[in-house]
């Protein structure tokens, strides 16, 4: 956004978000002077922070030690941003606030007219603001779930400080969703490769809402899918939600496509790429169908269940700002190719927005309450070469981690549960004879946003009974080992 673009837009506020540069680099990322010229409220998250304290007199070192993870941070003076929030409280009772850090340079000196207003161990300046022009930096993230109070400090900022008002409703959001996509489509039709996860989910039933029998979904079943998932799928849409849905078996040229390959972006490229190719050779049959039984022209709109994580997370390919985690296959080359345009009615929302909209919906709570699910399936569960055999002896791991969860009453305590295959090989004495097989890992985290999580804390009892189970019921396997990393620095998936 240019000067003029940002002095026309008349915001209320501006946040400046955080990033992965560093405002010590040679040629750092700098806010448009404008930003602090607007007279508006100003609130800059981590990077954002740095750079504001930067470019408005302070100064920001490059820190001996990154700071990852969590961090508690002492609020040592009065601040409208804070006012009211607090975990624990020190021994003087002053507020000590739990939050996530991410950042290796810190602000050491405060601009002109600001103040210190929070601390941690490794940031003397972890929150500071200029009361007089609204005005504030944190250097946490307030936007992640770990961050107990982050989510009240952001309404604060746009509510109160900012003065903005709520119409970010779930019927809102359908409303607004329901007109864009008219909008769009008209009285076209569109394609949507449904995968059975919430995402497509959610998204086939909000623009089967919205445009009815002009929604055509393909689902192409890559055998990568957990136990039964693909009969599941059909069975539920048809039954929940009368879509039809052309299935396409195409695990075969799956697998010969990935023999050989052990690199995982090139394995989710590979996975992308067929995707993409049987999904253009289905619709464009579709197409064709269409125009010899009705006349009607080529199919012009592509719909894809992009989240706004996704899109963040895929960034670094489009605006070459933010790094690229991994290459999330949904937001890849499909609309370009095939020369189609694009609907994602889901692309500014989180998770555990999406889930609340499916609900509003009318969708079945089991199909909406799912795990995710990532495109490639286990082709990111299987570390290194994916083999039929390995795909099915996870299947089966996967499926008894997921009922034992169930059994337990943890399924809907985690958010995303589910085995990975390790191509190691470890020794193990099963029968009274020595045995030499693979291993498979457990992961189960809790989070919201997908952008940081825990490791959910499972009882030993049911690590016991699932590698009890595991080991006893799925051949090829000897051993079991539960993951215990957070995201960061681990990610959710192991690939
Ligand atoms: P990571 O592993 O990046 O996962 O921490 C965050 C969330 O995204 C899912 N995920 C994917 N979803 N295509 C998808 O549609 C992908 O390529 C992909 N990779 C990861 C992951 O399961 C978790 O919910």
């Amino acid at each position: 956004m240019d000067e003029s673009a940002l002095r026309d837009f008349g915001a209320a506020g501006i946040i400046l978000s955080g990033g992965p540069e560093s405002v010590v680099a040679d040629h750092p990322l700098v806010a448009l002077p404008a930003v602090f010229e607007l007279g508006v409220p100003v609130l800059g998250i981590c990077y954002g922070m740095q750079a504001m304290a930067k470019q408005l007199g302070g100064a920001v070192e490059a820190g001996a030690e990154r700071e990852f993870g969590y961090a508690q941070v002492s609020v040592v003076a009065d601040c409208p941003l804070l006012t009211g929030f607090a975990d624990s409280h020190d021994e003087q009772d002053r507020p000590l606030l739990d939050v996530w850090m991410s950042h290796g340079d810190r602000v050491v000196r405060v601009p002109p007219g600001f103040c210190a207003v929070g601390a941690t161990d490794n940031a003397p300046v972890a929150v500071m603001a200029d009361e007089a022009r609204r005005f504030y930096g944190l250097q946490f993230h307030p936007e992640v779930t770990h961050t107990r109070q982050g989510k009240h400090m952001l309404a604060r900022f746009v509510h109160d400080i900012c003065g903005c008002g709520t119409a970010w409703t779930p019927a809102n959001i359908i409303d607004d969703a329901l007109t864009r996509v008219r909008a769009q489509v008209g009285e076209e039709r569109v394609v949507l490769a449904l995968s059975g996860g919430v995402d497509s989910s959610v998204a086939a039933a909000l623009l089967h809402r919205a445009i009815g029998k002009q929604l055509h979904c393909i689902f192409v079943d890559h055998g990568l899918l957990r136990l039964h998932e693909g009969d599941e799928v059909m069975a539920t849409f048809a039954r929940h939600m009368g879509v039809s849905v052309k299935r396409v078996d195409a695990q075969e040229r799956f697998m010969s496509a990935l023999a050989g390959v052990t690199d995982p972006e090139e394995k989710r490229k590979i996975i992308g790429r067929l995707f993409v190719e049987i999904f253009e050779e289905e619709a464009c049959k579709l197409s064709a169908g269409e125009m010899g039984r009705q006349g009607m022209g080529t199919i012009r709109f592509l719909a894809q269940g992009t989240i706004y994580p996704d899109v963040i997370e895929s960034a670094g390919s489009v605006t070459g700002k933010a790094h690229v985690i991994k290459s999330h296959h949904n937001v890849g080359g499909l609309p370009q190719r095939m020369n189609m345009e694009l609907v994602e009615p889901l692309r500014e929302l989180f998770k555990d927005e999406v889930r609340t909209l499916g609900i509003e919906l009318g969708l079945a709570r089991e199909m909406v309450c799912r795990h995710p699910f990532p495109g490639p399936g286990l082709g990111v569960r299987i570390l290194g070469e994916v083999r039929l055999q390995y795909a099915h002896t996870l299947r089966l791991a996967d499926a008894i981690f997921l009922q034992e969860l169930r059994n337990a009453g943890w399924y809907d305590r985690v958010s995303q549960a589910f085995a990975v295959y390790l191509p190691v090989y470890s020794v193990g004495v099963m029968g009274d004879q020595r045995c030499y097989e693979h291993v498979i890992a457990l992961r189960a985290v809790e989070t919201v946003d997908f952008m940081t999580a825990h490791w959910a804390h499972l009882p030993y009892e049911l690590l016991e009974r699932l590698s009890t189970r595991i080991i006893n019921e799925v051949a090829g396997v000897s051993r079991v080992v539960y993951d215990i990393s957070g995201k960061p620095p681990a990610t959710i998936e192991w690939e």
